[in-house]
């Protein structure tokens, strides 16, 4: 077995409800064993892209650039606003891929998800995003996806994932993109 595998997971909302947010924080403890997924939460600190300042970027910026980095992989969890992806999250995407030749993303296995209380379950904004990470060079994973419809109905009061279906599709996109990564870093997989 390789060694263990850091996955970095950002959501694209900055609401403290965030549908979005508590499918990331219940992914910690749906990733495989010997993976670490290390959450970024300081998406709100974000400040708007501005490409005179992205030569000298704000701690923040730097920060989420070296934690990506560092990680063998991305997990993005979106909301769709307007079909798409939100603002904020474009925004990070943005920055993190900035200046150009010293993008953070190039080259990352990725995967997504997504949550909506609607019954589409943000599949528009799947697809949206989808673009981005091929001009960025990222290798987003196929299968499976994980799209939660209906969120409102598979969260508890405090913010919990409930929902066993749910939370089997995330463990089995966790298990796939591990396995991706291990493939693109050329290692064997397992018998
Ligand atoms: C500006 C805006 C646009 C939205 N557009 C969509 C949409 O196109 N499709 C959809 O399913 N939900 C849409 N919604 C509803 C969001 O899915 C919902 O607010 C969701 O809870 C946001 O994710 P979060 O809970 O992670 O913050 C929109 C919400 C906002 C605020």
């Amino acid at each position: 077995m390789a060694d263990s595998i850091t996955i970095f997971g950002i959501a694209g909302s900055i609401r403290g409800n965030s549908f979005n947010r508590a499918v990331l924080r219940s992914a910690r403890i749906l990733v495989p064993d010997g993976t670490e997924l290390d959450v970024f939460d300081d998406l709100a600190e974000v400040p708007p892209f501005n490409e005179d300042n992205e030569q000298s970027p704000p701690h923040v910026v730097s920060d989420m650039k070296a934690r990506i980095r560092r990680a063998d992989a991305v997990l993005f969890v979106t909301p769709e606003y307007n079909y798409s992806v939100p603002g904020v999250l474009k925004n990070a995407i943005d920055w993190a891929s900035r200046p150009y030749g010293d993008s953070a993303w190039e080259g990352k296995p990725t995967a997504i998800m997504s949550a909506s209380p609607g019954f589409i379950g943000g599949v528009r904004a799947q697809h949206h995003l989808r673009q981005s990470l091929v001009f960025l060079d990222m290798h987003p994973l196929n299968r499976p996806e994980v799209i939660i419809t209906n969120a409102g109905a598979h969260f508890d009061h405090d913010g919990t994932l409930i929902d066993p279906a749910s939370r089997e599709s995330i463990r089995r996109l966790l298990s796939s993109l591990v396995t991706w990564t291990r493939r693109l870093q050329g290692v064997p997989a397992a018998a």
